[in-house]
C-alpha cells in the first residue's frame, strides 16, 4: 500500500475544521489535526476512520506552530493539503472594541494563518500541495458590528493570493463560507435561530470537490451562502 496523502486542519477540534478533518478522511488523507483543545480534538480523531495525531496548537504563537508541523513531519513526512482555518469572530461597532480584542481577532486570523502557511511551507511545495484558506464570504464585503472581522477575513483573501503568485506550484483556494451553524463566536451548534445555515458537512463538501478536481484547474475561490438567507453581495 502506498502512504496515504497528508493532510493538516488547524481549528479542527469542532465546527468547519472538524467536518474538513471528516471529509479528509473520507478521502483517504492521513491526518495532522490541531487546535487548543486536545480533548476535542481527540474525541474527533477517534471518530475518523483515518490514521491521524492530534497536537496541541496555539496558532498564535510561532513556537507552538512550529512544534506542531515538526510531529506532522516526524510521523508523517509529508503534508498535501493544508487546511488553515482556525479563527475567530467578535462582533460590535467599531468604538466598542478593545484594544486587546481587535488585536485578537488579527492574532488568530491573521498572524495565525500566516505563521501556519509559513511553517509547512517546505513540505507543501515538495508535495505541489493544495492550501486552502479558510476566509468568509465577508472577505469582500462588510457589515455593521462586523468591522474588525471582516478585516481579517480582506487580509487573509491578499494573503491566499499572495500565496499563490509566490508559489505558482501551490494551488491555493480561498473557501469561503456563509454564515455556517458551528461554534463560531461563542455561539453552540444546532442553536436556536441558526436553522437557515449552512451545515459544516455542506461546507465540507465544497472541500470534497476541490480534493477531487483534476489538478490542472486551479480552483482559486469557492464562495458558499445559506440558501434559505436572502443573498446579500
Ligand atoms: N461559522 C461561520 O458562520 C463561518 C463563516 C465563514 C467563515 N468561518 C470561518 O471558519 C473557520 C472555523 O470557524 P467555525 O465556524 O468552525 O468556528 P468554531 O466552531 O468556533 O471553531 C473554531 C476552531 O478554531 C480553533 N481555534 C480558535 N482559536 C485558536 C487558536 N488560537 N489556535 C488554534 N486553534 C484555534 C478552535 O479550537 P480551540 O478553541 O480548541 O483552539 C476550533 O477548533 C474560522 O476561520 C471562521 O472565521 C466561519
Amino acid at each position: 500500500m502506498p502512504n496515504p496523502k497528508v493532510a493538516v486542519v488547524t481549528g479542527a477540534s469542532r465546527g468547519l475544521g472538524a467536518a474538513f478533518a471528516r471529509v479528509l478522511a473520507e478521502e483517504g488523507y492521513a491526518l495532522a489535526l490541531g487546535a487548543r483543545t486536545l480533548s476535542d480534538l481527540e474525541r474527533v480523531a477517534a471518530s475518523l476512520d483515518a490514521p491521524s495525531l492530534t497536537h496541541p496548537l496555539d496558532v498564535t504563537v510561532p513556537g507552538s506552530v512550529d512544534a506542531f508541523r515538526e510531529v506532522t513531519l516526524a510521523r508523517f513526512g509529508r503534508v498535501d493539503a493544508l487546511i488553515v482555518n482556525a479563527g475567530i469572530g467578535l462582533f460590535k461597532p467599531l468604538e466598542a472594541f478593545t484594544p486587546q480584542e481587535f488585536e485578537q481577532l488579527f492574532a488568530v486570523n491573521v498572524t495565525g494563518a500566516w505563521l501556519t502557511v509559513r511553517a509547512f511551507l517546505e513540505p507543501l511545495k515538495a508535495a505541489r500541495g493544495l492550501v486552502v484558506m479558510v476566509s468568509s464570504d465577508v472577505s469582500t464585503r462588510v457589515f455593521p458590528t462586523g468591522g474588525p472581522y471582516c478585516a481579517t477575513k480582506f487580509a487573509l483573501r491578499a494573503l491566499a493570493r499572495t500565496l499563490q503568485l509566490e508559489h505558482p506550484e501551490l494551488r491555493v483556494l480561498e473557501l469561503r463560507p456563509g454564515a455556517t451553524d458551528t461554534y463560531f463566536a461563542g455561539s453552540e451548534e444546532g442553536a436556536s435561530g441558526k436553522e437557515a445555515y449552512l451545515k459544516a458537512a455542506t461546507v465540507a463538501e465544497a472541500l470534497r470537490f476541490a480534493l477531487r478536481l483534476p489538478q490542472d484547474a486551479r480552483l482559486e475561490e469557492l464562495a458558499l451562502r445559506p440558501a434559505a438567507l436572502e443573498p446579500v453581495y
